[in-house]
Parts: C-alpha cells; structure tokens; sequence
C-alpha cells in the first residue's frame, strides 16, 4: 500500500470512529465502496421484488379501503427500490448495471419473498412480520456511516411504520372476526415465522460480510442481535392476540422480554439464497417479463437524449 493510501486510510478510519458520515465524493477504500454497492442494490432489489407477493392480492383485497392501502404500500415499495438505486448510484454503479446483475441471478434479494402468499391474512403477516423485521434492521442502519444510505432509510423506515401498522390492523380485524380469522392467521404465522427469522441472515459466527461492515459502521448491530431484539418483541404481540409460534423449543428464559428459541433451517436458507426456494423462479420470471415490456420506455428515454444533445450541439 502506498504511503499515500495509508494516510488517506488512518484518516477515513478516524472519520468512521468519531461518528462521521461519509459522502460521496469522500475518499474511501475500494471494500467499503464495493461493500456498499452490495448491500444497497440487494436491498433495492428486494424492494422491487418485494412488490410481486403483495401485488398478487391487489385485486383480491376484500374491500374498496384494503385494496387503496395495499396498492399504497406496493407503490410505496417501488419508491424504496427507486431512493435506494440512485443511493447505490453514487457509489459509481449504474441502475443498469445492477438490473443487469439481478437479471443475471448474480445479485441476492432478501430471502422471504421467495415465499407465495396463499391467503389474505399473508397481506396482515408480510406487514406484521416481514415489514417489522425490515424495520428493525433498517432504523439501526439508518445510522450508518454512508450519508445517502442513512438518509433512504429515515424516509423508507417512516413509510415501512406505516406498512407495519396496516398490516397490524388486518390481522386484529381477522381475529376480531371470529374462530375462522384466527385460524387463518395461525396458518399464515405457522408459514411466516421461521422465513421471518431467516430474512436477518446466517448466525454472527457464519456471516462473513458482518466483521468488515461492522468495523466501518456500515452494520451496527450484528445478524444475531437484530433477530433477538425482533423475537423479543414480536412473541409478546403473537401472545397477546392468543397466537401461537410454530416453535416448540420457544423458552421465556425469565429476562423482562427475552425468548429462547429453536434453531433455523439452515438448509432451507441457503436453499432459498441460492435461486431454490419455492417461488424462486416465478419471481425472478416475472421481473424478467417487466423488464422486457419496459424496453420501449427505454429506448423512447434513449431517443429523446439523443435529440436533446444534438439539439443542444447546434445551439452551441
Ligand atoms: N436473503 C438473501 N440473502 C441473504 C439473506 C437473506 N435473508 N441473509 C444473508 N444473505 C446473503 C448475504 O447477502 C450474503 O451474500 P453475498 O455475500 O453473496 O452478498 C450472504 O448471505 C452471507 O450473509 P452475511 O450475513 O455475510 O451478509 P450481510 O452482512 O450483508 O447481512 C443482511 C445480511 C442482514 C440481510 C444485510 O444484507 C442487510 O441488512 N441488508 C439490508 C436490508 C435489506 O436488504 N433488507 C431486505 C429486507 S426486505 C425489505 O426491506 C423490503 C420491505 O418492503 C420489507
């Protein structure tokens, strides 16, 4: 390494330690950038294909207000897929680029929406749970150290409060509605809970990206600990609507909130991760569909450009 490097190095370092954010134009190493690019475009491409699942009951929503708030909340996760590619872009990729790598299957997106939704309690459990674990990981990284980052997740961490609450609300309504509710959202909890608890990745001794991250404050807090802190809290809500988690080893361990659980699936992970879990290739099917019906729009954007350089070239 240069001595030049070194110094520039130490000082990015010492930014990291006294809590400074890191702007785009800032030096920085190449693994912290490329570190960046990786979790940002997987966490956008989880923001678009996270709209497939929700999108398969928007016109089966039982009324008029369900369907407006859930076309809401599938428009809302398309606007988190759009802040977090121009986040990405600022690190020197483009959003071809990285469509180009999901298209590919050469770039992840989070693990649960490789699950189908089979019922319409599964719209009250992906806001309950699925949107409540997003939100755990995703308020402690909006302190990151990466300033375009941390400022997509404050605005995605308001609107991701919203989804949780609505979803909160169809499963009491569900509940309040009789023994046949509750037991569909039994169903769909015995079908969620342990997916939701993958979506916070392998355990802290098996992650390799974490110490790096971690280092750089690009993860606060490790895999582990998000997922306790999400077990803490989510059993206590399930215990309190009469639910039950599909879990028999789940243990009170006598701490004021504090669970024991069983051990995850951790085939079932890594099955899921790498393009085999159950809806893996509809998913990733119909993102290509969208991606070739869009090409027009494409091309149209391309045309236009053109026009206006040559435009602006005889005005010169
Ligand atoms: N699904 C898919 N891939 C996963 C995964 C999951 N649940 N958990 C881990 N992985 C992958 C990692 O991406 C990594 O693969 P790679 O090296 O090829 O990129 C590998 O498994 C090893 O895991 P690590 O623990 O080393 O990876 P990370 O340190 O990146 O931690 C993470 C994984 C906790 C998921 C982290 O990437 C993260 O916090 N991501 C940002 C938030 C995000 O992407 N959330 C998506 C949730 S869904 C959402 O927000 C949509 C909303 O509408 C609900």
């Amino acid at each position: 390494m240069s001595e030049n490097i070194a110094n520039l190095e130490e000082q990015f370092n010492r930014r990291i330690a006294n809590g400074e954010t890191i702007e785009p134009k800032d030096w920085m190493p190449e693994k912290y950038r490329k570190q960046l690019m990786r979790l940002i475009s997987q966490h956008a491409h989880s923001e678009i294909i996270g709209m497939l699942p929700e999108g398969n009951w928007i016109t089966r929503a039982p009324t008029l207000r369900r369907k407006l708030a859930l076309l809401a909340k599938v428009q809302d996760e398309a606007g988190h897929g759009h802040y977090l590619y121009s986040s990405a872009e600022t690190l020197g990729i483009s959003r071809e680029e990285m469509y180009d790598q999901l298209l590919q299957g050469k770039a992840k997106y989070s693990s649960i929406f490789n699950y189908p939704t089979l019922t319409w309690a599964d719209m009250g459990m992906i806001g309950w749970l699925v949107d409540g674990a997003a939100i755990i990981n995703q308020t402690t990284m909006a302190k990151c150290s990466y300033g375009p980052y941390s400022r997509a997740l404050l605005r995605i961490c308001k609107e991701e409060n919203f989804h949780k609450k609505q979803g909160m609300e169809i499963i009491a309504t569900l509940i309040a509605s009789g023994l046949k509710g509750k037991e569909m959202v039994q169903e769909s909890l015995n079908r969620f809970w342990w997916p939701t608890l993958m979506m916070f990745g392998p355990h802290d001794t098996n992650s390799p990206n974490s110490a790096e991250m971690m280092k750089w404050k690009i993860k606060l807090k490790s895999n582990d600990e998000l997922r306790q802190r999400f077990i803490d809290m989510t059993v206590e809500q399930a215990l309190e609507w009469g639910l039950t988690i599909p879990d028999p080893k789940l243990k009170f361990n006598g701490k004021i909130r504090s669970w024991e659980t069983g051990e995850i699936d951790w085939e079932e992970f890594n099955r899921v991760i790498n393009g085999n879990g159950p809806c893996n290739h509809e998913r990733m099917g119909a993102r290509r569909t969208a991606h070739e019906n869009g090409s027009w729009v494409r091309e149209a954007a391309r045309a236009y450009e053109e026009k206006q350089r040559l435009r602006n070239i005889s005005a010169a």
